[in-house]
């Protein structure tokens, strides 16, 4: 009988299920932190519990796949497959079911891609543990970041804003599995972070993770994201470049088309960190076109 939980279950049965990717989540698994693997067998094992492992391999094969095909539509055309918001949100944020497979990939993803471990470790590193106050997460989707917040931090409110009711659902989830004590500091509202007039107040931390590229109004969303943020407040914010996924939008073809949006919006950069593609340089990846993760801390 197999004994193994967690991360460790995971990573055998993909390993098991697709050989010839087995190589790179054993190398991914191997380069983990003991925290890491920690956090991951947490948010591994409450997913587990409440569905299967099946369903865990299912869903991490789904980013897998959907990734795959995008990136050679991208390949092709030179540009994203959709650009509306409309074209993707009943197939992928209404659709109860893909989203679930979707963000529980994705979360899987932040301890199997190189590239998402090292933009999480950024998130983890810059993060300001003894601010006090209110905390803002727009896009908080798999609720990973949030998570993290709230069982490291002193801030004593929480509020996690996204259109999806699969992402918000998935949070709630894995706050009450995992962080039980904490779910009465959490309020999670479902809107357009754009339309959005239920919560206007402004927080100590404001995180918006992977969300720009999914949006048609990326500046708009800064600006918004800028006036939710207290003077002084820690800004975190990721996005990516030429990185095509089923549901991504708004193409950034450099750093600085990222950058020139996060000043015009009215953000001061205080760190930064591009990942380029596995095995590249950041000059490399531009020129050929190649996913770069991009993660900023931003005062207001
Ligand atoms: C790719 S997920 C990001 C998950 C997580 N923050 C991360 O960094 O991995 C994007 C999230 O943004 C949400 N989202 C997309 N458009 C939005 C909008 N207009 N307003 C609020 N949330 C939105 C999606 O529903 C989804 O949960």
């Amino acid at each position: 009988m197999n004994t193994e939980k967690g991360l460790t279950a995971l990573v055998a049965a993909v390993s098991e299920r697709r050989p010839p990717h087995a190589q790179f989540i054993q190398d991914a698994f191997r380069f983990l932190e003991p925290g890491e693997r920690a956090e991951a067998d947490a948010y591994i094992s409450h997913i587990a519990a409440d569905r299967s492992l099946e369903f865990l391999a299912e869903s991490y094969e789904t980013i897998l796949d959907d990734t795959v095909k995008a990136q050679f539509f991208f390949m092709r055309e030179g540009r994203y497959q959709f650009s509306r918001f409309e074209e993707v949100a009943d197939s992928v944020y209404f659709n109860n079911e893909y989203m679930q497979r979707y963000m529980v990939g994705l979360a899987v993803t932040n301890y199997l891609w190189p590239n998402h471990v090292q933009i999480h470790r950024f998130f983890t590193e810059t993060f300001p543990y003894d601010k006090q106050g209110s905390y803002l997460e727009v896009g908080p989707g798999h609720g990973l970041f949030l998570l993290q917040a709230m069982r490291k931090s002193r801030l004593s409110e929480f509020v996690g804003l996204d259109i999806s009711a699969a992402s918000l659902a998935l949070t709630d989830e894995a706050v009450r599995a995992i962080l039980p004590q904490a779910r009465d500091r959490l309020r999670l509202i479902q809107a357009d972070f754009l339309a959005e007039s239920a919560d206007d107040s402004k927080h100590d931390v404001v995180v918006m993770g992977e969300v720009l590229e999914h949006v048609e109004q990326p500046k708009a969303f800064l600006t918004r994201l800028r006036s939710r943020a207290a003077d002084g407040a820690h800004v975190f914010v990721t996005t990516c470049i030429n990185a095509p996924a089923i549901d991504h939008i708004t193409l950034f073809s450099n750093e600085a088309e990222v950058e020139k949006l996060i000043t015009q919006s009215g953000f001061s950069i205080q760190r930064q960190l591009a990942v380029p593609y596995f095995g590249k340089t950041l000059q490399q990846s531009v020129a050929a076109r190649l996913p770069i993760n991009v993660a900023y801390v931003l005062t207001p």
